[in-house]
């Protein structure tokens, strides 16, 4: 019904220096939607990000998808700008998001 993928140690210049984890694919199926799963896949990966070392997660997301920018601005990432990516000679413009899982102070 979904699933997530999660990148530990993987870094953006968008992002910054500290110890960063992508979450490569968050996906729930059509049928699946609005009934808090792909909240519970979310906390999850940020858990699992958070546990493996990382201070923030973060994702790219395509800037005409509206659902999803919607998804992740409910909860509270922020836009950190845009990457642009090349498919059959066309650019395409992707939003860059992030969250701190893990507070800099804590071991
Ligand atoms: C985005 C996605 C992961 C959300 O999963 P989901 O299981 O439907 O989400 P949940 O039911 O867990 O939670 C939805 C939450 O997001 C909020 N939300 C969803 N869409 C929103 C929008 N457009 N604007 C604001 N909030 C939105 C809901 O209000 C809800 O929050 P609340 O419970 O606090 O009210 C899912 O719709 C999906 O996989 N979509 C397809 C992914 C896709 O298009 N991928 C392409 C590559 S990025």
């Amino acid at each position: 019904m979904g699933f997530a993928q999660l990148v530990l140690g993987s870094a953006h210049v968008l992002v910054g220096a500290e110890a960063a984890a992508k979450l490569n694919r968050l996906y729930v199926h059509e049928r699946f939607t609005g009934r808090g799963i792909g909240k519970a896949l979310l906390r999850r990966s940020e858990e699992l990000a958070a546990s493996n070392g990382a201070f923030t997660l973060w994702l790219t997301a395509w800037v005409g998808n509206h659902r999803v920018l919607g998804f992740y601005a409910s909860r509270g990432y922020t836009d950190l700008g845009a990457t642009m990516y090349v498919f059959q000679d066309e650019q395409f413009e992707n939003r860059l998001l992030a969250t701190p899982v893990r507070a800099p102070t804590e071991t």
